[in-house]
């Protein structure tokens, strides 16, 4: 057994978001696709909401309902954090709460997000805050989400307003989260709203996002220079099989590893105090293909490879030396908790060895704190390292895997 230790004033954390764990989100684009399957007397008036199908499922497998009802349970839940050695939390405000209508913000909301930071400040928290976390209001999306070409005055809009109303009890902003997921699942494979099957679209909400995010940053340091304003990557980590394979699976790597992550931070400049990593797998390529080795897998099919961390990390060290990284995400389903501390340990033991190489990596947020709702899967899949009892008045239940986590938390290494 060996022991990894983690620097002195290292972050320790569960990442959470607003529409998986607080529910009723009613204003919400998500929330109106929802229900157009399952209330089918077209209650909301944004068109094309329609379920999906893939793989003869119909997507979404069910609606968000109550969720958590984190909304509520806030409390709870960062006491659970705090039973878990933390020093940080990174959740999510709800724009579709904040501006229920375009120009007009709830003040009723912003007062639930300030006792809802308040509670994690006074917990030992740090706070670590998305603003944009998959979700649209309704007026948003009508407006036609983010292909609109005022997209970033809106989005600044309402980031400014946050850091005025919310700041002094934010640690860090997330401008967006995991801004090419969103325009993969809601306009490449149309998977989420607005369901949209568009390369061209997809091209342009990226660089939209992008744009949105920049005008976002100066927006927040317009209000106080010292607010430290970052975004969430999520990075695949690419590789062939050998170090001779044929060139044209090389090529291929190369251009994948490029378009998922090179190609988008690029477009973000020098507005970037951090950067936030999400990792969850890697992918190999044989013949021009996705064909992994899947020796490990989550519930979910999602092959582990937790040296992919690792090379991701040294990556994005060289390209950003002396850029903050936190791991803002890094989890996996398993519904019987079988994987999750061998999971654990493996991705620390790589955070470990790429912070003795030099890559400045300052906190670990864990994917998830509770099982919430994994959007088009609906609640199947279990990423909490606490149980959610759905038929149990959503009562918290504590894995093994919580109490391993904790005492890494607590004790600052990893024992592997
Ligand atoms: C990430 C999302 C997060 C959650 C995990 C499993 O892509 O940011 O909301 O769904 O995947």
């Amino acid at each position: 057994m060996k022991t990894y230790s983690f620097p002195k004033d290292f972050l320790w954390g569960t990442a959470t978001s607003a529409h998986q764990i607080e529910g009723d989100n009613t204003n919400s684009d998500w929330w109106a696709w929802e229900q157009s399957k399952y209330y089918p007397g077209d209650r909301v008036s944004i068109n094309e909401q329609k379920p999906v199908f893939k793989e003869d499922r119909e997507y979404p497998l069910e609606p968000s309902g109550k969720a958590c009802d984190s909304y509520n349970r806030y409390k709870e839940d960062f006491d659970l954090a705090v039973g878990l050695n933390n020093n940080a939390i990174r959740i999510s405000v709800e724009w579709a709460r904040l501006e229920p209508k375009q120009n007009e913000f709830s003040e009723k909301e912003f007062a639930h997000y300030r006792r809802v930071l308040s509670a994690a400040k006074k917990r030992g928290l740090k706070t670590f805050v998305t603003l944009h976390h998959f979700t649209n209001p309704i007026w948003f999306a009508e407006k036609g989400g983010w292909t609109n070409l005022r997209v970033s005055k809106m989005f600044a809009k309402y980031s400014k307003k946050c850091a005025e109303e919310l700041g002094d009890l934010v640690d860090t902003f997330i401008t967006i989260n995991e801004p090419q997921v969103y325009t993969l699942q809601g306009y490449t494979n149309g998977m989420w709203p607005p369901n949209k099957i568009n390369p061209i679209l997809s091209f342009w909400v990226q660089v939209n996002m992008a744009k949105a995010h920049k005008a976002a940053y100066s927006a927040i340091k317009s209000v106080n220079k010292n607010y430290q304003v970052g975004i969430v990557k999520n990075i695949v980590w690419y590789q062939t099989y050998s170090r001779r394979y044929h060139f044209l699976d090389k090529l291929a790597v190369k251009f994948l590893y490029f378009l998922g992550n090179g190609f988008f931070l690029n477009m973000l400049g020098k507005k970037i105090d951090f950067i936030g990593l999400n990792y969850y797998f890697s992918s190999r390529v044989r013949h021009l293909r996705i064909d992994n080795p899947n020796d490990w897998v989550s519930d979910l099919g999602w092959w582990i490879y937790p040296s992919g961390l690792e090379r991701i990390l040294l990556y994005l060290g060289k390209k950003y030396p002396g850029l903050p990284i936190y791991i803002t995400e890094n989890g996996l389903a398993d519904s019987d908790d079988k994987n999750r501390i061998k999971f654990l340990k493996e991705m620390l033991t790589s955070i470990s060895s790429a912070i003795k190489k030099g890559v400045g990596v300052k906190g670990y947020f864990h994917w998830s704190l509770l099982d919430n709702y994994e959007w088009h899967h609906g609640f199947w899949p279990r990423f909490g390292l606490v149980k959610v009892d759905r038929e149990g008045g959503l009562k918290r239940k504590p894995r093994k895997s919580y109490y391993e986590y904790a005492k890494i938390c607590g004790s600052n290494e990893v024992l592997s």
